[in-house]
């Protein structure tokens, strides 16, 4: 007696093993990483997606809980374990494993706890996808695009940190709010460290074209009696706010998140506001992370677009910089014990 499934189906192809063409893996299932999960699901960007968390029953749980959603999804296939090669062939990890800040907590302060857990995820993610390119979405997020770059012996132009990408698209909104128009209709960008020493490029903001700094020449300084300047603080504080009233920010990083993902696997060639590698930019000699206006294609990060800054903003970014190298001092003697792989030229 045949079975209701082979009485019902006739095979017409001989089943093939074709590796999955855009597979994307998202690790570390919380907040973060389940607002990425969704982002990316919503927007059809992968035929698979893998997730990986060291919370077991967490993380089958979130496995099962997308997948009862796969009628309205068009991923066909949803996967998780906490062994890595469920992540084989992706084309994209995006992590955002570790813990987060505590109220209050600044970013920086929690780079020892999640270099660690980094040592543990980054050489595992290799292993199965050598040629994967990888969105760093961990606190501190410029520090630990580095500390994957060096640990993953990946070309630097596969190592992007999601940055200030998050920081621009709140300027973005809230800039637009004051002049009531959409945040995609102002233009304007954040660039340098994700977080407190974040660089506003008030001389590039516009709308339509309309440079603002030539409206009001004194915009995002002091002396300027409207007081723009008091948005970007906004910015930097609408993090700590966020957290204070809800215990963490996941919706907003999941949606930018996804916005680069596209970026990535379509091949789009869009400019986005990422950590990139800038030794040797803007007079800047170390190798930090820190972000500036970058062209995402399939390749990853395929260019550096050489923004227009005044000097200000330039001794602003290189303030970033150095805020940065000093803690990459000390991250350096703890990623440099043994577990650096070799970097590939
Ligand atoms: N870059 C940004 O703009 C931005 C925005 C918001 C949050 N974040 C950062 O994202 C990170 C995650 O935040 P969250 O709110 O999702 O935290 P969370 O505590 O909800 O989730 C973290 C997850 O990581 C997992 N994890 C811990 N160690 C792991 C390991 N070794 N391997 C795999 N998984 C591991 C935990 O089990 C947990 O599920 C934090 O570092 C946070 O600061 C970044
Ligand atoms: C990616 O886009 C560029 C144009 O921006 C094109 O030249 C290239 O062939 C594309 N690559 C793939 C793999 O589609
Ligand atoms: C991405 O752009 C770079 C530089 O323009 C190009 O060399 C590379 O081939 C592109 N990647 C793909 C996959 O087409
Ligand atoms: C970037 O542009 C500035 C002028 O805005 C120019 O002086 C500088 O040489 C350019 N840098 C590169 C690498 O082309």
């Amino acid at each position: 007696m045949s079975s209701v499934l082979q009485k019902l189906i006739t095979p017409q192809a001989s089943s093939s093993s074709d590796p999955p063409r855009n597979k994307v893996t998202v690790v570390g299932v919380g907040q973060v990483g389940m607002a990425c999960a969704v982002s990316i699901l919503l927007r059809d960007l992968c035929d698979e997606l893998a997730l990986v968390d060291v919370m077991e029953d967490r993380l089958k749980g979130e496995m099962m809980d997308l997948q009862h959603g796969s009628l309205f999804l068009k991923t066909s296939k949803i996967v998780a374990d906490k062994d890595y090669s469920v992540t084989a062939n992706s084309r994209l990890v995006v992590v955002t494993a570790g813990v987060r800040q505590q109220e209050g907590e600044s970013r920086l302060n929690l780079v020892q706890r999640n270099v660690n857990v980094f040592k543990s995820i980054v050489p595992q993610i290799v292993k199965y996808s050598p040629d994967c390119t990888i969105i760093v979405v961990s606190n501190p997020v410029d520090v630990l695009t580095y500390v994957t770059w060096k640990l993953s012996g990946l070309p630097k132009h596969r190592v992007i940190g999601s940055g200030t990408n998050l920081d621009s698209a709140r300027f973005r909104y809230m800039m637009a709010e004051r002049l009531g128009i959409h945040a995609s209709s102002f233009n304007g960008w954040v660039l340098g460290e994700h977080g407190d020493t974040s660089v506003p490029v008030w001389s590039g903001a516009n709308v339509a074209g309309v440079n603002l700094q030539t409206l009001n020449p004194d915009i995002g300084t002091d002396a300027d009696k409207e007081q723009w300047k008091a948005t970007h603080k906004a910015v930097v504080d609408s993090a700590y706010e966020v957290i204070r009233l809800k215990g963490y920010t996941n919706w907003a990083i999941g949606l930018s998140v996804a916005d680069l993902t596209e970026s990535i696997v379509k091949n789009l060639s869009r400019v986005h506001p990422v950590s990139t590698m800038v030794k040797d930019k803007y007079g800047i000699n170390e190798e930090v992370f820190l972000s500036l206006p970058c062209v995402l294609n399939s390749s990853g990060v395929c260019s550096v677009i050489n923004m227009t800054l005044t000097d200000a903003e330039v001794g602003q970014l290189k303030k970033s910089a150095d805020t940065l190298w000093a803690f990459l001092s000390t991250v350096t003697n703890a990623v440099a014990h043994g577990e650096l792989r070799r970097r590939k030229l």
